[in-house]
């Protein structure tokens, strides 16, 4: 029997990458979406869609009644500035959203996994060591942060106290074609565009400080090696996160570098003061989810940068 799974953000840059792949590996799959960033023409064409937010009853009624096999759970407020100027929205969204679709499934009656996006570039704070292991001290700086580590903790709840099944996969800074600039690696999407326009590069602080640069389309097939894996009964919160990182770290400046080279231009960088509370150094080992997923990233920096930036070029040259 053909596979259901729902896309909640599907219209955004990594959903909308989910529910490709997901299609193209058979699954029957529905987009739950309120398209407050989430575009149109990122929607699949054989994919159902139901507009609305995660927060409201209809989206409680998809899942319950929905007869899903697996939920990825990708909607969220995803702007940790935003999350810092209005706390209570993004934990409305994040929080009280999940905590509507968790309950959902515990009322449906049907055996559904639920795979949450969680982040490894949010949590886990300076201190830990890199790259960072799952069961590193969990450290959240930002209210994004915090509402992300509390949903992992009512998965935990769910899973071990209603025996609901669940996995939270914890991606490091995503990149690649359809990126939303707002996103935590919202930088490899602005530097295409001021490459695009010919204006210096921004650089905050040094450039000094670290990212792990994931690709998008890997992290979709961290979502299908997910739903497949069979996985033991989680006891503690880290027993069913994963990290989708590729643990190597990368500064601003050698981004920056890196993107000017793989696209042929070169256009000046501009150093801009330190942003207050900015974190220096973030990177996230991808041993466990190799382990126990089967998954390891498969792009190169050099090429999913490449392949970003001729998406927003194309982009511009039909806008
Ligand atoms: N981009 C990254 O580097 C990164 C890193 C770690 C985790 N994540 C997480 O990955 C997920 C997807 O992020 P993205 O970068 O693709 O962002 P995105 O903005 O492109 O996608 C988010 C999608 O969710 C939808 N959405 C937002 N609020 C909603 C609501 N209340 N109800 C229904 N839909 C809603 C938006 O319309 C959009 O389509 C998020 O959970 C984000 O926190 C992203």
């Amino acid at each position: 029997m053909t596979q259901r799974a729902l896309v909640t953000g599907g219209a955004g840059f990594i959903g909308s990458h989910v529910a490709d792949l997901f299609l193209a590996e058979g699954w029957d799959v529905t987009i739950l979406d309120d398209f407050s960033s989430g575009k149109p023409e990122n929607v699949p064409a054989r994919a159902t869609v139901h507009r609305a937010s995660i927060t409201e009853p209809s989206s409680a009624a998809l899942v319950r009644d929905g007869r899903f096999d697996v939920v990825m759970h990708l909607a969220a407020q995803i702007d940790v500035r935003k999350s810092v100027a209005d706390p209570a929205f993004d934990a409305a969204v994040n929080i009280g959203g999940t905590l509507n679709l968790l309950e959902a499934v515990r009322h449906s009656g049907h055996a559904t996994r639920f795979i949450f996006t969680s982040s490894g570039g949010a949590q886990y704070g300076d201190l830990v060591p890199r790259p960072t292991p799952e069961g590193a001290d969990k450290d959240p700086a930002s209210p994004y942060g915090i509402t992300k580590l509390a949903a992992e903790y009512y998965l935990s709840y769910y899973a071990r106290i209603h025996g609901m099944d669940t996995v939270a996969l914890r991606y490091a800074n995503v990149y690649g074609p359809r990126q939303d600039p707002h996103g935590e690696a919202g930088v490899v999407a602005i530097f295409c565009g001021r490459i695009l326009d010919g204006t210096p590069l921004t650089v905050f602080g040094t450039g000094e400080q670290t990212r792990d640069y994931v690709f998008g389309p890997d992290v979709a097939r961290a979502n299908l090696l997910a739903a497949h894996a069979s996985l033991p009964a989680p006891s503690r919160l880290d027993d069913r996160g994963f990290n989708i990182g590729t643990g190597i770290e990368t500064s601003v400046l050698a981004l920056a570098e890196t993107l000017q080279r793989v696209a042929g231009v070169t256009t000046a960088i501009e150093h801009a003061p330190p942003r207050a509370g900015e974190q220096s150094a973030s990177c996230i080992s991808p041993a466990k989810a190799q382990a126990q997923l089967g998954w390891a990233p498969a792009v190169s920096l050099d090429d999913g940068l490449r392949a970003t930036f001729e998406f927003f070029k194309a982009r511009r040259a039909h806008a």
